[in-house]
């Protein structure tokens, strides 16, 4: 068996783990396993939460919920919507979800001016016991998606086009906000690594809300760069983190 299958991915562990971290604590959503009790109260609570399969990936099988005016509910899974009735809307959740191990967490919008889903990932390597980060890049959802993955219609961007064009930030905001975002990272991963002492990469993937504060939505163990460095058009960062990863190995 190859070292890699040794290696359980699970979401909630994680989420958990950076929950009881002082440093990166407050970036982190109000996550737990999904299940009847934790469902209701979470959408009384935050009115908007996401679904996810615990060890999911690519953004498969995710769902929004939202609870809306009047005993309505939303769910959206990609572009799609459903409406539901309070009345029906565990049991439809529920089926939806396919006995499926599910975590439940707080939603954040993160948004661009017109209304977009993005989120940015942040890829980190170790070189020499150190994490160093290689980059991060923007990921545009589809117009009307609650996910960014490319797989699934959405846009790598580049950081520079997604705070100039679609966030309207000035060149201090972004300065300053990337900053805040590789910090964020690198404590997340320093910590999040001892539970994968073997490992030397991870991939952070972040949003930031409306009054500008950074969320982890998940760190990533065995990350790939395909779907999201590698799809930008200027391959300079690409190239970048694949340099990087082989001076980690
Ligand atoms: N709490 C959240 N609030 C807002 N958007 C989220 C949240 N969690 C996930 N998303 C969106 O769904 C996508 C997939 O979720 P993620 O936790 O990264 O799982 P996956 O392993 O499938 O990539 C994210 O890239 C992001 O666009
Ligand atoms: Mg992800």
């Amino acid at each position: 068996m190859s070292i890699k299958k040794h290696h359980v991915k699970s979401k909630l562990a994680v989420a958990y783990q950076l929950l009881h971290t002082p440093e990166v604590s407050v970036h982190i959503p109000e996550t737990e396993l999904f299940y009847k009790k934790s469902f209701k109260q979470m959408i009384k609570k935050h009115s908007k939460v996401y679904l996810k399969p615990d060890r999911g990936r690519k953004s498969r099988g995710v769902l929004r919920v939202e609870r809306l005016k009047g005993n309505r509910f939303k769910i959206r899974s990609g572009s799609r919507s459903k409406y539901v009735n309070h009345k029906y809307i565990w049991t439809k959740v529920n089926h939806m979800i396919k006995d499926k191990r599910y975590i439940i967490q707080q939603a954040i919008d993160s948004v661009t001016k017109d209304g977009r889903h993005f989120d940015l990932r942040c890829h980190l390597v170790r070189i020499h016991g150190k994490w160093k980060v290689c980059g991060i890049c923007g990921r545009l959802g589809e117009r009307g998606s609650v996910v960014t993955t490319s797989h699934l219609g959405g846009t790598p961007t580049s950081v520079e086009k997604l705070f100039f064009r679609h966030l309207n930030y000035s060149r201090r905001k972004k300065e300053k906000m990337i900053k805040i975002l590789e910090k964020c990272a690198v404590e997340a991963v320093n910590n999040v690594s001892r539970m994968y002492p073997n490992l030397k990469e991870f991939a952070v993937d972040m949003g930031i809300d409306t009054k500008s504060r950074v969320w982890i939505y998940e760190v990533n163990i065995e990350p790939l760069t395909k779907g999201n460095f590698g799809k930008l058009p200027d391959r300079t960062l690409y190239r970048k983190i694949k340099k990087m990863r082989k001076m980690a190995r």
